[in-house]
């Protein structure tokens, strides 16, 4: 396999915000492998959510990387911020800096506060073409399957094509799904080339947390052999 292993990233906009700590450890021992956390400034998106100071205090506590995903439209303005938070992957929106040149800035910002793991995040009205440029400098695109700025909406299966383009352009870093991400949807996003998945409400909704995630990640590791055949026979 030529990209990185599957990963669950379940996303803690869906926990109780009132018991972080506890949902933290509650998701962690269910089988997370990342912790997506969803930053939003009421500007990029209709709506607010949280800030470095509440990174900070879940990363005190979290055992996991955390995937933090920037919806705001200054991202270089808080990169230090969330990277000194503890922000292992940190993820813009192309955008908010819709030219190669203003989006290597903002690469080069994350990288400049030692981000390990830098993303890019394509909105589903978007061309994925688009992000050609910036391919050889990002570790990570981020497809939204919704509008982003809320958790529960429905998976938009048309954007399942921009994982297919981004892996036969070559793009072997990771490619994450975030939006209405659940067992009926993961398949298709495993078998399509996605490897990093999102999911708020069919995990933290979940009457069991754990068997929710194992199942999704069995499901993910199927299409994904089916998908590697497959590239295997018209090899
Ligand atoms: C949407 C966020 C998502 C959201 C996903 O704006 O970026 O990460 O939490 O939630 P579900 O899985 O419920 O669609
Ligand atoms: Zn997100």
């Amino acid at each position: 396999m030529d990209w990185p292993a599957n990963l669950i990233s379940p996303s803690l906009l869906s926990a109780d915000f009132a018991r972080l700590a506890d949902e933290t450890r509650r998701v962690e021992d269910a089988g997370a492998d990342w912790l997506h956390v969803d930053v939003m400034d009421g500007h990029f998106v209709p709506n607010l959510t949280i800030g470095p100071p509440v990174v900070a205090a879940i990363k005190q506590v979290a055992r996991r990387p955390l995937d933090v995903h920037l919806m705001i439209s200054e991202p270089k303005r808080y990169a230090r911020a969330f990277a000194q938070a503890g922000a292992h992957v940190l993820t813009f929106h192309w955008e908010v800096a819709p030219s190669a040149a203003e989006s290597r800035e903002v690469i080069k910002t994350f990288r400049g506060e030692g981000v390990p793991v830098v993303g890019v995040s394509l909105n589903p009205d978007r061309a994925v073409e688009e992000l050609d440029p910036i391919l050889g400098d990002v570790d990570l695109v981020l497809v939204m399957s919704v509008f982003p700025g809320f958790g529960g909406q429905k998976f938009m299966p048309e954007v399942l094509s921009k994982v297919r383009w981004l892996r036969t352009r070559g793009f072997n870093g990771h490619v994450e799904m975030d939006g209405g991400v659940s067992e009926k949807t993961i398949g298709l996003c495993a078998e399509a080339g996605t490897n990093a998945f999102v999911a708020g409400s069919a995990i933290f909704g979940a009457s069991d947390m754990p068997a929710t995630i194992a199942r999704m990640r069995e499901l993910a590791r199927i299409e994904r052999a089916k998908h590697d055949s497959l590239r295997g026979a018209s090899a």
